[in-house]
């Protein structure tokens, strides 16, 4: 069987998780479901980011004493957001877990032994924000310009990694692999970055904080949290406990994560792995950003929208749909409440909703086994090939991160089906030829029942409701994709009379 292996960046917990985490989670979870959809064997990995600054912090801003209390509590609350989102990830890894200090013991002794570490003296600035090192070039008006917070002077005796001596081949690797780092202009990005800073890294701290992974070399020193996080992409698949699963999964088949943190992925963890001689993943895309009305989400401009309150007041499906068809996938945009609402009257209800809505009033006025198999009808090639163009550009938009584009094939066909209704005037032929009138109504719900396909991965709940209406999820769920996405796969008997599957918002 073929695999999939995909993850999310691991979250800081310093705070429930916002609109932005929940999008990126969100276009994981549909990626995860596009490939098992396909009979892929598919591994989802998220979890959360524990050994850091920030969560200390944190900690001592909320007066909880037990840091471990309260890593624990905040854990939960991100793990339980993902359930109430439905998100279908197979594992959830916390880098507080022995199996993760494990992994984490076993790599960093590879690259040790290999030489690849060595102590030095750091000085510089580090920005707890980012929890990272920083460079003066990096700041603007001596602060961090993403957390306006000015960084830490320090200076530590620590432990570097030898970065520098992967330059070369990280180079040579990202340009005979053009689909390593997407979308292409973050390439860019990081070939630059590689060729004019790519430089040794510490990767430990001194132990005072209060919170890592101390080394094995020197109990006094902690793993550097990044260095440490970034190793969760092995560890969740077993690393260091389990070498049968681990080769199973790895090398990843993609890493998700945020344009924010694209020089981590794409520069310090492939050269850790060169280090270590693991494969690299096979690629790394980097999503945009949502920004809230025009502003960056942040706790402290109180814009922080849960995504758990957007879901229970527009539904799960639509705030899926929001997130996924709002901005091109990699691009940037912006959210607001407008903008949800007019996505949802326009494309939810009057678009999907319409659609299914009129297609099943008109099968109501049939018997029971009337409808025909569509390939018996004699507009059924005309169908064959509209449905045939949509699943290709539904196809090619997954398998090139174009999530949007996906969406928007299914959108073409909702207005063909419309389109089809109007020119073919079933309330016309009901009464003049009852014949064209059930073999037209048995092509649209043909029509409907592939677009319960085709927004199975997206907008899994509306497949499902649309499948029930439509009498097919038994045969939907017995059989492979392969098979009930083929044209005139099944033969519809009864179709149910259907609530309104995107009811009017209400005003208020
Ligand atoms: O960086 N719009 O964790 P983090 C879209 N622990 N996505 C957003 C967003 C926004 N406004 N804000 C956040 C870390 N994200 C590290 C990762 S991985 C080994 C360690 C998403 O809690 C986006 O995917 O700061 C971003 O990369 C991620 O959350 C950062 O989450
Ligand atoms: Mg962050």
């Amino acid at each position: 069987m073929q695999k999939f292996y995909l993850t999310t960046p691991i979250y800081y917990i310093n705070d429930k998780p916002h609109i932005g985490h929940a999008y990126c989670t969100i276009v994981s979870d549909t990626i995860s479901r596009y490939h098992r959809l396909k009979g892929e064997g598919v591994f989802f990995l998220t979890g959360t980011d524990e050994n850091s600054q920030k969560n200390v912090e944190a900690a001592k801003k909320a007066g909880e004493q037990d840091l471990q209390k309260y890593l624990d509590e905040q854990s939960a609350v991100w793990l339980k957001t993902w359930k109430e989102l439905d998100i279908t990830n197979t594992d959830f890894i916390r880098t507080t877990e022995e199996r993760h200090k494990k992994g984490v013991a076993k790599f960093f002794k590879i690259v040790f032994d290999k030489g690849d570490i060595y102590k030095g003296t750091y000085t510089g600035y580090y920005c707890t924000g980012c929890e990272a090192f920083v460079r003066e070039s990096d700041l603007s008006d001596g602060v961090c310009p993403h957390h306006k917070t000015a960084p830490q002077k320090i200076e530590e005796e620590n432990y570097f990694f030898r970065a520098s001596a992967y330059r070369d081949r990280l180079l040579a690797h990202i340009e005979a692999h053009p689909e390593f780092v997407q979308p292409e202009s973050r390439r860019h990005e990081i070939v630059n970055y590689i060729t004019d800073h790519f430089e040794d890294v510490s990767i430990s701290r001194k132990n005072v904080l209060g919170c890592g992974i101390p080394l094995s070399i020197d109990p006094d020193q902690v793993v550097y949290v990044w260095f440490d996080a970034l190793i969760n992409y092995l560890t969740g698949v077993g690393y260091g406990t389990d070498d049968s699963m681990f080769s199973k999964w790895w090398p990843a088949d993609v890493h998700i994560v945020g344009k924010d943190i694209i020089k981590f992925h794409c520069a310090l963890w492939p050269a850790m792995l060169l280090s270590a001689e693991l494969a690299l993943p096979k690629k790394v895309f980097a999503h945009g950003f949502f920004t809230i009305n025009g502003e960056k989400i942040s706790k402290s401009l109180g814009n922080a929208i849960d995504p758990l309150d957007l879901a229970r007041q527009y539904g799960l499906d639509a705030l899926r749909y929001f997130l996924l068809s709002e901005i091109p996938f990699g691009g940037d945009g912006d959210f607001s409440f407008e903008r949800v609402r007019q996505r949802y009257e326009s494309d939810l209800s009057k678009g999907l909703g319409n659609f299914v809505s009129r297609v099943t009033t008109l099968c109501s006025r049939l018997e029971p086994g009337q409808l025909k198999n569509p390939t018996e009808i004699a507009d059924a090639a005309l169908l064959e090939s509209t449905l045939s163009d949509t699943w290709r550009q539904w196809e090619d938009g997954f398998e090139e991160y174009r999530l949007d584009e996906s969406i928007s094939s299914i959108w073409r066909l909702l207005k063909w089906g419309d389109k089809h209704i109007e020119e073919n005037k079933p309330w016309k032929s009901a009464k003049e030829n009852p014949q064209a009138f059930v073999e037209c109504i048995s092509g649209l719900a043909e029509v409907v029942r592939q677009v319960s396909l085709l927004i199975k991965p997206i907008l899994p709940g509306t497949a499902e409701k649309i499948e029930k209406i439509l009498g097919v999820a038994d045969f939907h769920v017995q059989n492979p994709f392969a098979v009930t996405k083929r044209f005139g796969a099944v033969t519809i008997t009864k179709v149910q009379k259907a609530e309104p599957l995107f009811p009017p918002l209400s005003t208020s």
